[in-house]
């Protein structure tokens, strides 16, 4: 499953699944990796990580994904810089934990912009270019909040990602025709500093009991199910959401 000559725009590239998934490209040979994410000096720590193990050009952009002007400058300057964008791996997220009686349109809308809006505005500004060399992988990182609701985080978390799987599937249909595939994956309970800001001791334990596997997913786990989307590997699988979750959720 290399990646040998592509070219990825990862989000969320600071932390977590993101930063996973921008090792795992990397050392599968991807030529060049843009690192979106809002938190410049953590991007910049996982492309010096990354840059002292592989051959492959590192962009860090310190974006919004929620802000369309930002995000059409960052897609602009890694075309002038890679020249395309072959692979597009939506992982920015925020999951607070905020509870009905606090919830708030603005905080309800800070949710839906970055999880929802934010991988739109990136899938929008970077299909384009896809269809240009008609080839893509389009992987959008959803939630089992998309099909139990929110859990432990606010409200508009599982809203945002049940609109992922549809986006998913709406951008699978019109860019089949282009070389596009389009897909999203529903992790379960993974280890990251989201998982661990959010849940207490006590919540994260019973996440692990709930899967069959009896543990958490680890960040690289979750981002080798992303590599195997993005890879020649995967060519038949297209507006299709891939559960990686343990067992926890049987779809
Ligand atoms: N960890 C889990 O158990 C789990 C489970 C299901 C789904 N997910 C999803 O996986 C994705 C990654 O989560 P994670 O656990 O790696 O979280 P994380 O907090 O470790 O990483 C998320 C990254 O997104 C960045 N980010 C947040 N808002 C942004 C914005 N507006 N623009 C650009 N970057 C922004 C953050 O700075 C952070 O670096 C999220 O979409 C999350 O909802 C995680």
């Amino acid at each position: 499953m290399q990646l040998d000559g592509k070219t990825a725009m990862v989000t969320g590239a600071a932390s977590g699944i993101g930063a996973a998934v921008v090792r795992t490209f990397a050392r599968a040979g991807a030529r060049a990796i843009t690192l979106v994410d809002v938190n410049e000096q953590q991007a910049e720590l996982v492309a010096e990580e990354v840059s002292s193990e592989c051959d492959c050009q590192l962009f860090v952009s310190t974006t919004d994904v929620s802000q369309g002007d930002q995000v059409q400058q960052m897609v602009d300057e890694t075309i002038r810089q890679f020249g395309e964008i072959s692979i597009l791996v939506n992982s920015a997220g925020i999951a607070p934990a905020v509870h009905w009686p606090d919830v708030t349109e603005e905080n309800w809308r800070q949710v839906m912009e970055t999880n929802l809006h934010g991988a739109f505005l990136c899938l929008l500004t970077v299909a384009p270019h896809m269809r240009q060399k008609q080839w893509g992988r389009i992987i959008n990182i959803s939630s089992v909040g998309a099909f139990q609701g929110s859990m432990t985080a606010h409200p508009a978390y599982g809203v945002s990602k049940a609109g992922i799987l549809a986006l998913t599937k709406s951008a699978a249909k019109e860019f089949a025709a282009d070389g596009i595939l389009v897909n999203a994956i529903s992790p379960g309970s993974i280890e990251t500093p989201l998982a661990r800001q959010n849940f207490t001791e006590q919540e994260r334990q019973a996440y692990a009991e709930a899967a069959l596997l009896k543990r958490h997913g680890t960040a690289d786990e979750l981002a080798d199910s992303v590599l195997f989307l993005a890879s020649d590997r995967s060519t038949y699988i297209t507006g299709a959401t891939l559960h990686v979750n343990g067992g926890s959720l049987l779809v």
